[in-house]
């Protein structure tokens, strides 16, 4: 791109309409934030500077900008008097930061989380290409309230733009629209901007207005319809940030199936913008892929999922799970209802089945708890097989603590393992066994205790249930004596 271009965004306005605690262009969709879609755009253009125009609630908009994109010029609005005092005051810092501006200037707003980088270039190109003072991106919608019009002569020629509260009856028919995207000649941005007046239906300083003056001056200015409106559409209540939402989510999606990933129901199913998926994925509906999930080839995640940051590895299986920071192994399989708490880690081939909670648990090659238990604080040997329902006990009122199983383990079900613990390769334990000193490699750990069966219990304890009656069946001419204790 030209030497030297400055992406000014502005984000001061407050968003009332939003009716939220939280900023307007701090709003999430798709996984980013607006302004970090924005954001995204204007760095794919690779400028000499991006600025941002802050001013309501300015720390949470600037520790969120500072720390996604710390080239950032931040630009203080105290009060908000229109977007050509926005627009100056993005240019004094620059000039503060001793950078001064040179070259072409865009001028984008922090709202439009549609908005992509092609665009803002192919913008930029084209009015640097007919040498313009000023280029608006412009729109053609059938609904054009509250926007402002673009005016052209009879020779089609742009004059102006009007805004809707300034604009005649008959200026409010044109249906074509400034998007708020402008590309400005610095120089003449510069010259323009202390001639911008305040005398209006708003009493703000609109930047729109440097189009009559740079007409006024004689210079070349001009209007390009942008063919995808959706990327200029700002959001400014819940209503649009869903609708937009559903749109960015429907691009998305197709983007990946056209990549060549299965996705069966694309009504249902949500990809954050950060998610990258492998080649013949496939994705079955009902799934959220969020965050900086990655899917891997030929893995299949669904039906169900919800998938936040996690990595699921090559060919790997993933049903009806709730994951978060969670990275499963190739060709391992997951689910059905499985919880992958963060710190989960499941090797090449390994299993975590159903109604099995983890955390902070790394499991190794091949290792498989395949049924009904809780894994926390805990590592697992490559091969080993954890029984159906242990619990992993790793919280003694007051600290956690780790428990480790070494390779090719065979432990049985309903085992408690206490932690802090340490079960050996090769080592076993009997149903039912809590664990709470080490077991050596190789050896067995039994902790429950002979069983006793004390005979004809059910008739002398519960005589007349049903329970007695069908004890009473099975025994015939009742030959035992309650009471008598076997020991087996
Ligand atoms: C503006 C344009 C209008 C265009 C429309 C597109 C002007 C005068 N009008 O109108 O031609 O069709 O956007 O959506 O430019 N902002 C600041 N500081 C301010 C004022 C605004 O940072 O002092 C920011 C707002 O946060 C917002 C953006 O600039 O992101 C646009 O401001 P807004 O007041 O919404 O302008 P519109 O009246 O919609
Ligand atoms: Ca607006």
């Amino acid at each position: 791109m030209s030497n030297g271009l400055t992406v000014i965004v502005l984000a001061a306005g407050g968003g009332t309409r939003m009716k939220s605690k939280t900023m307007k262009v701090l709003h999430p969709i798709a996984g980013r934030t607006m302004i970090g879609h924005v954001l995204t755009a204007a760095y794919a253009v690779e400028p000499a500077r991006v600025v941002v125009v802050v001013g309501h609630q300015r720390e949470e908009v600037t520790a969120h900008v500072r720390e996604g994109f710390p080239d950032v010029v931040l630009a203080v609005q105290e009060e908000q008097h229109g977007t050509g005092h926005a627009v100056r005051m993005a240019v004094d810092a620059a000039a503060d930061g001793g950078q001064g501006i040179g070259g072409t200037v865009l001028v984008a707003y922090g709202d439009t989380p549609l908005l992509q980088g092609d665009t803002l270039r192919d913008f930029a190109a084209e009015h640097e290409a007919a040498q313009r003072a000023v280029s608006i991106l412009s729109g053609i919608v059938p609904n054009p309230f509250g926007y402002g019009r673009v005016l052209r002569n009879d020779e089609g020629d742009v004059e102006a733009i009007v805004e809707e509260k300034d604009a005649t009856p008959a200026q409010r028919e044109v249906r074509e629209i400034n998007s708020g995207i402008l590309a400005f000649d610095a120089e003449f941005l510069l010259s323009a901007l202390p001639r911008i007046g305040n005398d209006n239906a708003k009493g703000e300083f609109y930047l729109t207005d440097a189009i009559a003056i740079a007409r006024e001056d004689g210079l070349t200015v001009g209007a390009h319809p942008v063919a995808d409106v959706d990327q200029t559409e700002g959001v400014n209540d819940r209503v649009q940030l869903a609708r937009m939402g559903a749109e960015l989510n429907r691009r998305i999606v197709e983007r990946w199936m056209r990549e060549g990933v299965t996705v069966m129901d694309p009504a249902t199913t949500w990809i954050d913008a950060d998610v990258v998926i492998g080649n013949d994925a496939t994705i079955l509906p009902g799934v959220q892929l969020l965050g900086a999930t990655v899917v891997g080839e030929d893995a299949v995640v669904g039906p169900d999922s919800t998938l936040k940051d996690c990595e699921i590895g090559t060919g790997a299986r993933v049903v009806r799970t709730h994951g978060e920071l969670a990275v499963i192994g190739a060709a391992a399989t997951v689910g059905p209802f499985s919880y992958l708490r963060p710190g989960t880690t499941l090797g090449t081939g390994g299993k975590i089945g159903g109604f099995v909670e983890t955390k902070n648990a790394v499991i190794g090659d091949g290792a498989k708890v395949p049924h009904l238990s809780y894994v926390g604080d805990a590592e697992i040997g490559e091969g080993t097989n954890i029984g159906a329902g242990t619990i992993f006990a790793n919280y003694d009122g007051v600290n956690k603590h780790r428990t480790k199983v070494g390779k090719h383990a065979r432990t049985s079900s309903n085992n408690t393992f206490v932690a802090p613990i340490e079960i050996g390769d090769g080592a076993a334990t009997g149903a039912g066994t809590v664990v709470r000193r080490d077991v050596p490699p190789g050896a067995l750990a039994v902790s429950s205790g002979p069983q006793r069966n004390i005979e004809g219990w059910a008739l002398a304890k519960r005589p007349g249930t049903a329970q007695a009656q069908a004890a009473e069946q099975a025994l015939g001419s009742g030959e035992t004596t309650p009471g008598d204790v076997a020991e087996s």
